[in-house]
């Protein structure tokens, strides 16, 4: 999946996999992560995202990552923000509050794009990623952050069979494969997710489950 096909997907509104409410995992787990009150989250390929704003209530910074214009612009539209806008270097920056969302390749960014972080939160951009992508997402992802980093990655699992991704069924081995010995990970919980009347479903997914890991990131 390159940057085109999602840029071409948000400039046709064919965005269903953007949540209007916030995700159910991010609510019941992110006290958990005891990521530092007040540091900031990287939400990679963030989308507009509303998971970003229940995250800034509860007194995060964030900083996203999105190659989309459409996104970030909707994203602050949706919010009635007016952000700043910065550009230079691979990245236009939006900035309002608590938000910073670098409009751009994820794969051009260093950590001094990011500035500090402390947490991470990835829901549905491993999984967009195919598996051949899916080694470089992660490494781009562990260089981007600091030891001791803590974060929560929500994958899904399916029969992959049943349908081509996007989004790609990861399993727990599979992840843990990725992420490799730098990073612990716990698995928290497996969720059974209704496809029906989805576009997954009209894609022949009858069933899938999301699973959500607090994943830190090691020496
Ligand atoms: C499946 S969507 C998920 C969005 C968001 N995480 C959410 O939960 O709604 C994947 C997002 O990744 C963005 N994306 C894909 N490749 C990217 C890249 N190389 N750099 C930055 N963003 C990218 C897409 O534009 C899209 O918004």
């Amino acid at each position: 999946m390159q940057a085109e096909f999602w840029l071409r997907k948000w400039e046709l509104g064919e965005t269903g996999f953007h949540q209007e409410s916030v995700n159910e995992s991010l609510q019941d787990w992110w006290p958990s992560i005891h990521a530092p009150a007040g540091g900031a989250v990287f939400v990679p390929l963030c989308g507009k995202s509303m998971d970003m704003r229940w995250l800034a209530d509860q007194g995060q910074k964030v900083v996203g990552i999105e190659v989309s214009p459409v996104a970030c612009r909707e994203f602050f539209d949706e919010l009635q923000l007016k952000p700043d806008i910065e550009e230079g270097g691979a990245f236009r920056r939006y900035v309002a509050g608590p938000f910073r969302i670098l409009q751009g390749d994820y794969f051009a960014a260093g950590p001094a794009d990011l500035g500090p972080v402390s947490g991470f939160y990835d829901r549905a951009a491993l999984v967009a990623m195919p598996p051949e992508m899916q080694p470089d997402y992660v490494q781009q992802l562990v260089d981007l952050l600091p030891t001791g980093a803590v974060g929560l990655i929500n994958c899904l699992e399916y029969p992959p069979e049943l349908m081509d991704g996007p989004p790609f069924s990861i399993r727990e081995a599979g992840l843990r494969k990725l992420l490799g010995p730098r990073c612990h990970v716990t698995l928290l919980s497996a969720r059974e997710i209704n496809t029906e009347g989805t576009n997954l479903e009209r894609k022949g997914l009858v069933g899938l489950a999301e699973t959500a890991y607090r994943v830190r990131v090691g020496d």
